[in-house]
């Protein structure tokens, strides 16, 4: 099994990514613009777990940004299929993550969120050193204008 950062998009690893998708969240769908702009861009990183006959069993991205409290980067979207969890895959992918930080050799600070029912993911993340924070998680979703336009006929 190879992790690696992904770097291109055939049209097997975009189902195989579609199904990952399905298994982190069921009102989530994976877009495959999305995905090329994920591969794309310049400080966000996906590693993949590769598996020479099944193909993509695992992902892990990691997200840099720097604001005026330094750098800081999220560890998102980890997720390995049913079939292959419980084999180390999920680690070595949120490590692969890290040390790709730290091979960059800027130093981060690295958060993520999990709700308490990832009873898997959370313990992973305390196992790897994670600290948990108390604090208060907001979302707001901002929606595509150019859709709505386009839905209302005003586009
Ligand atoms: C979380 C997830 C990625 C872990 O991947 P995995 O490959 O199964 O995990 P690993 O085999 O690498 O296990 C690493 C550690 O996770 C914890 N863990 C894994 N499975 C667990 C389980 N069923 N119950 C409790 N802890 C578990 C253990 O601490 C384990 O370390 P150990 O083997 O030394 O005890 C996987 O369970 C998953 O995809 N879950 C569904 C999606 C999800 O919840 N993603 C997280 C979003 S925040």
């Amino acid at each position: 099994m190879e992790i690696s950062k992904m770097t291109s998009c055939s049209d097997e690893d975009f189902k195989q990514i579609e199904a990952l998708v399905g298994v982190l969240s069921s009102s989530c769908k994976a877009d495959r613009a999305v995905l090329e702009e994920v591969i794309a861009q310049e400080n966000t990183h996906l590693f993949v777990a590769r598996d020479k006959e099944k193909g993509i069993v695992g992902m892990a991205t990691i997200c840099c940004f720097t604001i005026p409290t330094g750098r800081h980067a999220t560890v998102e979207d980890v997720v390995v299929l049913p079939q292959c969890q419980g084999l180390g895959l999920g680690r070595r992918l949120v490590e692969a993550a890290l040390s790709y930080l730290r091979k960059n050799g800027k130093g981060y600070k690295v958060g993520l969120t999990s709700k308490p029912s990832r009873v898997a993911a959370n313990a992973l993340y305390k196992s790897m050193g994670f600290k948990q924070k108390e604090t208060n998680v907001y979302n707001m979703e901002i929606y595509d204008c150019g859709d709505i336009l386009s839905t209302l006929h005003l586009k």
